[in-house]
């Protein structure tokens, strides 16, 4: 079976570009390869969290990916803190990554632009530390969102300059997304993409309750009406049609689009449907994920057998990477 790599960081609730870039992947490869998947708490520290969140962060994003339909039985599931491994690798990895590239990564930039005061080097190495903890299972596929693709291209590029200078060691990681093209879920509020960050009121999260759903839909730019019939469609509305094709069935949408072409679309009405559609969706993952995340004992069993057997798989990998760079002494 091939070997599926990816990661959550425990930065907060998740939110539906979460879902459809990564969660629903997940639960369909879980039936086809052999996946590892795990929160990256790690990678939440670059902002310093409060020590005492950290905790219920982490047990968030793994309850809500079980809710969502992850069976810790069927994959490998873990905290990257519970694999030392990893550092050891992202060390190594680092003697192989320039200054040059790291700053000119967009997501380091934009962290840069919005942060000046927090420029720290767990940062700049953040794509480094992401190519470790792919690497270091010898994952062939990455299941993530569009906003990771950079990223990924620098772990093939690790792993070349890895192969290149010590020996084959490491495959190639591809991004994968089980539609044609990598998802990118939009913000409601038509600026970019939805982000855990930006503002609340234009991102749907997995906890969202029922009327703040449906409130939020309603607030959903959507942008001007159409005035001749069969207009190319804007991207704001674009926005909302995507959202529509996610969670409403092909008939609700094919009602809409004939609407939108042929002028008599009411973006109320469009936007009704979606809130409700979107609650039938979103609620059952919701209280779901409630009763997990207060089941401490069952999440600490599923961590330590996530753990256990994550860590099988990465001592054998680091232990070759030892090897090929000389680090054998006895
Ligand atoms: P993170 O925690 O920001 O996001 C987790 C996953 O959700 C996807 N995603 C989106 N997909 C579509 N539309 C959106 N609006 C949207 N917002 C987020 C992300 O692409 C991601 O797949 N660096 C990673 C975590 C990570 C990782 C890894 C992933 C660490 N190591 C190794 C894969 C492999 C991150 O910050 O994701």
């Amino acid at each position: 079976k091939e070997i599926v790599v990816s990661g959550i960081r425990s930065t907060g609730f998740l939110h539906l570009g979460n879902y459809f870039g990564a969660i629903a992947n997940y639960i369909r490869m879980q039936e086809e390869f052999n996946c590892y998947f795990f929160v990256a708490d790690w990678h939440s520290l670059t902002t310093h969290p409060d020590p005492k969140d950290l905790r219920s962060n982490v047990y968030r994003v793994l309850a809500e990916n079980i809710g969502s339909g992850l069976d810790p039985e069927k994959v490998t599931l873990y905290a990257q803190s519970d694999i030392p491994e990893i550092a050891e690798l992202y060390l190594l990895l680092n003697m192989l990554a320039y200054l040059g590239e790291l700053e000119k990564v967009p997501t380091f930039k934009e962290k840069v632009r919005l942060n000046p005061n927090n420029v720290n080097a767990g940062l700049l190495t953040y794509p480094v530390l992401m190519s470790a903890d792919i690497l270091i299972h010898k994952a062939v596929k990455v299941p993530v969102g569009k906003d990771q693709e950079q990223h990924l291209e620098m772990s093939r590029n690790y792993a070349q300059r890895f192969n290149a200078r010590y020996g084959e060691l490491f495959p190639e990681p591809m991004p994968f997304n089980y539609g044609d093209s990598l998802v990118k879920i939009p913000s409601l509020d038509g600026k970019g993409k939805m982000s855990k960050s930006e503002n609340q009121m234009a991102t749907l999260y997995l906890a969202d309750d029922d009327d703040l759903i449906i409130k939020k839909l309603k607030k959903a730019v959507s942008g001007d009406a159409p005035k001749v019939p069969n207009s190319p469609k804007t991207e704001l509305i674009e926005n909302l049609f995507s959202l529509l094709r996610l969670v409403s069935t092909p008939d609700v949408v094919a009602e809409f689009e004939a609407k939108w072409n042929d002028c008599t679309i009411r973006f109320g009405d469009m936007k009704g449907q979606l809130g409700e559609d979107m609650v039938k969706f979103i609620s059952p993952i919701r209280e779901k994920a409630k009763a997990i995340q207060e089941d401490h004992a069952y999440l600490q069993k599923v961590l330590k057998q996530g753990a256990e057997k994550a860590r099988e798989s990465a001592v054998k990998t680091l232990s070759e990477a030892r090897k090929l760079i000389g680090i054998h002494y006895y």
